[in-house]
């Protein structure tokens, strides 16, 4: 996979910050989304110009590699706790193409007036019950047709069953409306997690 602004050095991923140009390492231990590549996902739908719409964008850690990423476009954080947005809203302060919303991605249409675009790709981390509802309900407000979507699912925020048969279950609903593009499990840096790249049907 070859991005711009992404660098594999040693094994080890690494952005180019947006701000000071420097190599910035990116954790997969703290970033399921790194875990993914660590794991071995081919393609990250994401380039230079991409508008991403992040839910569970927390204090903003793995955002900020995402803002590296997509150093010429826009990316949102959605998250509804106010004291990890208040940490956030620092963040988008020294970033330019960063913006905070204090909001439940459960009700998208409560975010409508502030985002009045479309956008390439909607990428959600938060442990919800009800997890692939909440990115279906997204993708139909704000996702351009064809656009990506990243989900890191968290098996223990829907139930306590067996991880196989939780997962099943969440990828055959999740591929009513996502053709699925890839899907890794992040054992071992998050146990009971899987990280699916779908494409809007
Ligand atoms: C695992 S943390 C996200 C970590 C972050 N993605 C990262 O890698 O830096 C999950 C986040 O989801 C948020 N969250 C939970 N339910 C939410 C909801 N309904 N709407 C928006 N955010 C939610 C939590 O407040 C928390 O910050």
């Amino acid at each position: 996979m070859i991005l711009k602004n992404l660098i594999l050095d040693s094994g080890n991923y690494y952005t180019t910050d947006l701000n000071t140009k420097k190599k910035r390492f990116w954790d997969p231990n703290r970033s399921k989304i790194c875990a993914g590549l660590k794991k071995g996902i081919n393609m990250l739908p994401i380039t230079t110009d991409s508008k991403v719409l992040y839910l569970g964008s927390a204090e903003g850690y793995t955002i900020s590699y995402i803002s590296d990423l997509a150093d010429n476009g826009v990316v949102i954080g959605v998250d509804i706790s106010p004291i990890s947005t208040q940490k956030f809203y620092l963040l988008c302060k020294e970033r330019n193409n960063l913006l905070p919303i204090l909001a439940s991605a459960n009700e998208p249409d409560s975010y409508k007036h502030l985002i009045d675009f479309k956008v390439d790709l909607i990428i959600q981390d938060v442990a919800q019950k009800n997890q692939v509802e909440i990115l279906k309900k997204n993708a139909d407000v704000y996702l351009k047709e064809g656009g990506f979507v990243i989900l890191s699912l968290k098996t223990t925020a829907i139930s306590q069953g067996k991880t196989e048969n939780i997962i099943n279950k969440e990828v055959e609903k999740f591929g009513k409306d996502f053709n699925i593009v890839e899907k890794k499990r992040l054992d071992p840096f998050e146990k009971k997690h899987i990280l699916i790249i779908g494409k809007k049907k």
